[in-house]
């Protein structure tokens, strides 16, 4: 657990970076902090692993007041990673992700079993890559070591500065999926430090948004910053475009989905037309007798028939299926990108009802945290 209280940094130029700090990250959880440029982010990082000491308030790390503990051991007991990087140039991959279990005076044995552990689990086998120099990487294979450095001594605390900065999209979604993954696993406490509204969206627990003087905006989940901002500033932080946003941190649930027939993949033609007939859609969901998906067939592919035809062996095949709990964003992106109107949900194995775009939107409408009578369309 990380406390601030009453944090303030004042630079020996006058310049008041943050103004009157408190923040509480539980245990496990990750927090970003976003905000304008020189709004007061890194240096509130800072001042939690004492690169730069506070003038005023306090910092506790599990209770434990910061400012009495000496800096370079608490440095070890914190892991910190920034934008460039700073990996050491003249050192190994392998030299620069063991540079604090060395510090901390583990044994060669335990510090080299960790090293490959950590490469492993960036997605940089050891056999492969301990033995470069940084320059001999690219620069999101050096910020994936960067992070690995950051754990190598599994510091329940990490700061992450800008740590995806300095990549190229596709490289920075690869590191943020495998982030997101480690997080899962290892349950850090982590300040994380972004001015990417959306990378903040995908990682966070929480969201805090500072402005000025590391005044504290709004902190609160990602669906709430987005869906009921605090103050206008907020708003204009989040984007215009806040409303799509929210389709990424919005889970599909049973509730939201549409129920066409079902038919199963052995009833005779008349059969299913009846039932399709019946139903409110132009179309059936086809299952075997365990309640699995075999496929879907419309009123259209029902006709004729020579015997022995089922629905079965009219069927067509789903492109694709989401699971409850994937995103909004997830199944509408397969909806869009698919051309079809609808698309079949999984709960496990089994087949629960299909998404459609009036599901997401009334997922949406479900979840707003705001209060805000909808506008019809
Ligand atoms: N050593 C320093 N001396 C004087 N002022 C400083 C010093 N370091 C930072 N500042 C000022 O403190 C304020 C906060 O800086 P900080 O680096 O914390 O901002 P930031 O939110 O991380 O910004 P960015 O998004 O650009 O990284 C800025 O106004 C900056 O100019
Ligand atoms: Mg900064």
């Amino acid at each position: 657990m990380i406390r601030l209280d009453g944090v303030e940094k004042r630079y020996p130029d006058g310049t008041l970076a943050v103004e009157s700090l408190d923040l509480l990250v539980h245990p496990g959880e990750l927090i970003a902090l976003v905000g304008p440029s020189g709004c007061g982010k890194s240096t509130t990082l800072r001042m939690v692993n004492r690169l730069i000491e506070p003038t005023a308030g306090r910092i506790e790390i599990d209770g434990r007041d910061v400012t009495h503990v000496d800096p370079v051991r608490l440095r070890r007991e914190i892991g910190y990673v920034i934008q460039r990087v700073g990996l050491f140039p003249h050192l190994t991959v392998a030299a620069n992700v063991a540079t604090v279990p060395q510090l901390l005076g583990w044994d060669r044995k335990r510090t080299s079993a960790r090293v490959e552990e950590m490469l492993e689990l960036v997605g940089l086998p050891a056999s492969q890559y301990a033995d470069r120099y940084p320059h001999e990487l690219s620069g999101g294979q050096q910020q994936r070591i960067g992070v690995a450095r950051g754990l190598a001594a599994d510091p329940p605390v990490l700061l992450m500065d800008e740590p995806f900065g300095a990549v190229d999209p596709i490289a920075r979604d690869r590191l943020q999926g495998e982030f997101r993954r480690i997080q899962a696993e290892l349950g850090k406490t982590v300040l994380f430090v972004t001015h990417d509204i959306d990378e903040a969206v995908r990682l966070a627990d929480r969201i805090a948004v500072f402005s000025q003087g590391g005044r504290l905006e709004q902190i609160a989940d990602p669906a709430t910053v987005l869906g009921a901002p605090a103050n206008d500033f907020v708003a204009d932080f989040a984007g215009s475009d806040r409303g799509l946003r929210r389709l990424a941190v919005t889970p599909v649930e049973a509730q939201d989905l549409s129920h066409p027939a079902t038919v199963l993949v052995d009833d005779d033609l008349a059969t299913a037309r009846a039932a399709v007939e019946g139903g409110a859609e132009p179309y059936a969901v086809v299952l075997d007798r365990a309640g699995d998906l075999r496929g879907w067939v419309s009123a259209r592919q029902l006709g004729g028939g020579a015997p022995g035809d089922t629905a079965g062996t009219r069927a067509r095949r789903f492109d694709e299926t989401i699971s409850v709990g994937d995103s909004l964003r997830k199944g509408l992106s397969e909806i869009v990108q698919h051309d079809a109107g609808w698309l079949p949900v999984l709960d496990g194995d089994r087949y629960v009802g299909v998404l459609t775009p009036d599901g997401v939107y009334s997922a949406l409408r479900r979840t707003s945290p705001s209060r805000e009578e909808p506008v019809p369309l």
